[in-house]
């Protein structure tokens, strides 16, 4: 499942980003890419562990940290530090799954990838082509969304940004490792709990609204691992 997580960056903070990373010193992401993917990719990337790269990945995380809709999708237990990339001039990145194992750089830790984000930084009629296709159950879905918006996405499925032909696409991507490593209980959770936060507003009082709340509760004690 596709879940966009709109506004984790406003349009100021959007803004702010840009005007940063305009300056920065790129590099050419196939130094990072694994063995396979490495010819599939052609994109710039911000050093990982550069003072800008921690500083705007830092700001990311405090905003996920307050954002009630990502905390329910995603039920984050570990997140790796936010990366940072730009297509033009043709730049691609070819159909890829991201590795299971992620080691972060300076640490003894590492991150299984249950879900990867995409977070947008440029505006969609700011550049052509540059969609990220991801293959799922029901086919493919092309996913292109507004600067400051997210999109979380399995990291089991297959997926490919289509090059760029004009202007220039930037954006942070990083992994999530879940509480709830199954995709599909962690939809269930989702799904409840969305239910859940519909019924609240006028029937907080409600019996069968506090054990829906009991049930949501009692499958995440049953299924998370922290
Ligand atoms: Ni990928």
């Amino acid at each position: 499942m596709l879940i966009p997580i709109e506004n984790v960056l406003s349009k100021d903070e959007v803004l702010h980003f840009r005007q940063q990373l305009a300056a920065a010193d790129w590099q050419d992401g196939a130094m990072t890419a694994g063995t396979l993917a490495r010819s599939a990719k052609t994109n710039l990337q911000l050093e990982d562990g550069s003072a800008l790269a921690v500083a705007l990945g830092n700001h990311i995380l405090r905003k996920l940290g307050n954002h009630p809709a990502f905390i329910s999708a995603a039920l984050p237990h570990r997140i790796f530090p936010p990366k940072f990339n730009c297509y033009r001039n043709g730049g691609a990145y070819g159909l890829h799954v991201d590795s299971a194992l992620m080691a972060v750089g300076g640490t003894e830790l590492t991150v299984r990838s249950d879900l990867s984000a995409t977070l947008f930084l440029s505006e969609p009629d700011e550049y052509d082509g540059g969609e990220l296709q991801i293959d799922g159950p029901f086919g493919v879905q092309a996913v292109k969304l507004g600067a400051g918006d997210m999109v979380l996405y399995p990291s089991s499925s297959l997926h490919q940004v289509t090059p760029v032909t004009r202007g220039e696409r930037i954006a942070s991507f990083f992994w999530i490792q879940s509480m709830v490593q199954q995709q599909e209980d962690r939809t269930l959770l989702f799904d409840l709990d969305r239910a859940i936060q519909g019924l609240t507003p006028d029937s907080t009082t409600r019996p069968d609204l506090i054990t829906l709340t009991q049930v949501y509760h009692n499958l995440l004690r049953r299924w998370a691992v922290t």
